[in-house]
């Protein structure tokens, strides 16, 4: 099929970028979104032009790094990555658009290709367990129920793309953070420290400058792995649970 590309082109973060045309052609229908760009490349380095920037690592849905809106749809379509778009999902003739992250916390760096490192900033200011390392410990000597199991498998399958915020009209990462304060909050691994994670992710959160959340459901809807904003409702609780005992905590010791 032949396809006509319409491609934003910026060559740094300070300069001005702008939509190129780009034509695509004989585009086989198995090959992916990726592997089209690629094909587009090829021909832009033949003909000695710089070719189109975007990230991609694993290619298999797995890193989150391809980042796109293709079409105005963060990843082209629903429950995948760019890099798990096919092909078969165009039409011969068709237009297609294809934008970076469209986030001021996610500054353009070249053409498709974002800076994310805010979300690397939220992991380090809370994502994560304090354990002793030692020995390998037994796999089965913490049970954890099936239920809190199956939930904690569920948040856990962010895998940090982008796709939420790029989506949402307020820019909002809550979708990102909750699946990670779900994820550690759900599992006795993750409790001991679990009022000072959510309350330090969400510190984090604010000062990278994403937006708020108002429910409009566009970033559950675009999220690669389907990641439910019942886990923005249970880090909103957490959040809360974690405000009261800190306030209760400072009035008992007189601060
Ligand atoms: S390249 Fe890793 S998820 Fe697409």
């Amino acid at each position: 099929m032949n396809l006509t590309l319409k491609i934003w082109r910026q060559k740094n973060t300070a300069a001005e970028g702008k939509m190129v045309t780009y034509q695509a052609n004989d585009v086989l229908e198995d090959m992916s979104f990726l592997e089209m760009l690629d094909v587009v490349n090829e021909g832009l380095i033949a003909k000695g032009e710089d070719p189109i920037a975007f990230d991609s690592d694993c290619r298999e849905g797995i890193c989150g790094t391809c980042s796109m809106m293709i079409s105005g749809v963060a990843h082209g379509a629903k429950g995948t990555t760019a890099c798990q778009l096919h092909m078969r999902k165009f039409k011969d003739g068709d237009t297609i658009t294809v934008e970076p992250w469209r986030a001021k916390a996610f500054p353009i760096l070249k053409d498709l290709v974002t800076d994310r490192s805010a979300f690397d900033r939220i992991i380090q200011s809370g994502g994560f367990i304090s354990v002793n390392t030692g020995g390998t410990p037994d796999g089965n000597a913490l049970p954890i129920g099936k239920l809190d199991a199956d939930k904690a498998m569920d948040a856990a399958a962010c895998i940090g793309c982008g796709a939420c915020v790029a989506a949402c009209k307020n820019a909002s990462a809550m979708l990102f953070v909750s699946a990670k304060v779900s994820h550690l909050a759900t599992l006795p691994q993750g409790k001991p420290e679990r009022d000072r994670r959510v309350l330090s992710m969400v510190k984090t959160m604010d000062a990278e400058g994403f937006g708020n959340c108002t429910v409009t459901g566009s970033c559950e809807a675009v999220c690669p792995k389907e990641i439910s904003l019942d886990f923005i409702a249970q880090m909103n609780r957490e959040y809360g649970n974690a405000i009261l005992k800190n306030r209760a905590e400072r009035k008992s010791s007189g601060d």
